[in-house]
Parts: structure tokens; C-alpha cells; sequence
């Protein structure tokens, strides 16, 4: 059986940094556009904070939210738990990406092939950081400069 189509998909700076105050650090309007660019039309899975933080439901992807608290909610899909996302998101197709945050990130690593990071430019401070992650364990697939950061697709060995 081929293995599901799973991805990480990150804006982290070199210390790992990736949110402050239930937002993000930095402004990258090159970044968010690369991030739509590459999840849109499929289905992205999302902590209850990281989903509190946007304005509104992903426009154009299939929205889970992975919460035990959230009740139903307008455009978007709660899960309860990891396991029921993962069925949701197979039954509604790949691929599938995981957008955050931390609680997310941290069991995702353990399942996913593919992590496409954003290594962002510049010195913030913050509350949360992706986990640790020793980057030798990934391939290097892609790296590419863009507006005030780097794009580097990894593959798991
Ligand atoms: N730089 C980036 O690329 C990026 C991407 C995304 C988010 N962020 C930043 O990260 C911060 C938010 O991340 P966070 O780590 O604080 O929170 P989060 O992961 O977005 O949300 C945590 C919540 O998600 C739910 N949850 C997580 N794992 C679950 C599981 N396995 N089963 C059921 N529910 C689960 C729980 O909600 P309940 O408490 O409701 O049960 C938990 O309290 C913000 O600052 C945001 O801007 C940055």
C-alpha cells in the first residue's frame, strides 16, 4: 500500500521560533503566499490556537481542527484526536498538511515524509518554538532565496 501523502509545512526563524503571543513573529507577505500556494485545494490539519489565531477558515483547503474544547464550528472540521483526523483528512483525499502549532508539529514529525520550512530572516522573540529536530535524519529536495527568507523542501531518510 503506498504511504499517505502526509507534509509539515513551517515559518520557523534559526532558533526555531514560531509564534509569539498566539501569532507569528514577523511579517512575510511572500511567505503567506508561498503557503497558500502550496496547500490550497487540499486539506491542511491545525491545532485550536493556531485556528483561534487566523481571521477565518482557510479559504479554498479543507479545514481540520484538532481540539477536545472547540464545538462545532462554521468551515472547518473539529477532530478529537489524532487518529480521527487522519481518517477524515484519507476519506477526503490527499495531500494532506499539517500547519501548526507546536502541540500539532510535535506529533506530526513522527508520521510525516515531507517538511517544506520557511527559514526566516531576522531576530524575534517569542513563546513557541518547533520541537527539536535533528535535520540530519531529512534529504535536502529543494532551496530556493525568496522576500526575506529561505524555502527548503526536506524528504525523511
Ligand atoms: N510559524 C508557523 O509556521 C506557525 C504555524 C502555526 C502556528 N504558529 C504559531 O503557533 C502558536 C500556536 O501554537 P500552539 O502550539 O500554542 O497551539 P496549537 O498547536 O495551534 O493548538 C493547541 C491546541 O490544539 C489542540 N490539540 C493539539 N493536539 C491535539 C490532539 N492530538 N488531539 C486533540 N487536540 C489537540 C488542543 O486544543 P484544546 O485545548 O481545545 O483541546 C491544544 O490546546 C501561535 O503563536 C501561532 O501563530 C506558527
Amino acid at each position: 500500500m503506498p504511504k499517505p501523502d502526509l507534509a509539515i509545512i513551517v515559518a520557523m526563524d534559526r532558533h526555531r521560533l514560531i509564534g509569539t503571543h498566539g501569532r507569528l513573529p514577523w511579517h512575510r507577505p511572500a511567505d503567506l503566499k508561498l503557503f497558500r500556494h502550496l496547500t490550497e485545494q487540499h486539506t491542511v490539519i491545525m491545532g485550536r490556537k493556531t485556528f483561534e489565531s487566523l481571521d477565518a477558515p482557510l479559504v479554498n483547503r479543507h479545514n481540520l481542527v484538532l481540539s477536545r474544547t472547540l464545538s462545532a464550528c462554521e468551515g472547518v472540521t473539529v477532530c478529537r484526536n489524532l487518529p480521527e483526523a487522519l481518517v477524515t483528512a484519507w476519506r477526503i483525499g490527499e495531500p494532506v498538511f499539517f500547519i501548526g502549532g507546536r502541540t500539532v508539529y510535535q506529533k506530526a514529525l513522527d508520521i510525516v515524509e515531507t517538511l517544506h520550512v520557511s527559514w526566516i530572516e531576522g531576530d524575534f522573540s517569542g513563546d513557541r518554538y518547533f520541537p527539536d529536530i535533528d535535520f540530519t535524519d531529512w534529504l535536502i529536495m529543494e532551496e530556493r532565496d525568496d522576500e526575506g527568507f529561505r524555502y527548503v523542501r526536506y524528504l525523511k531518510k
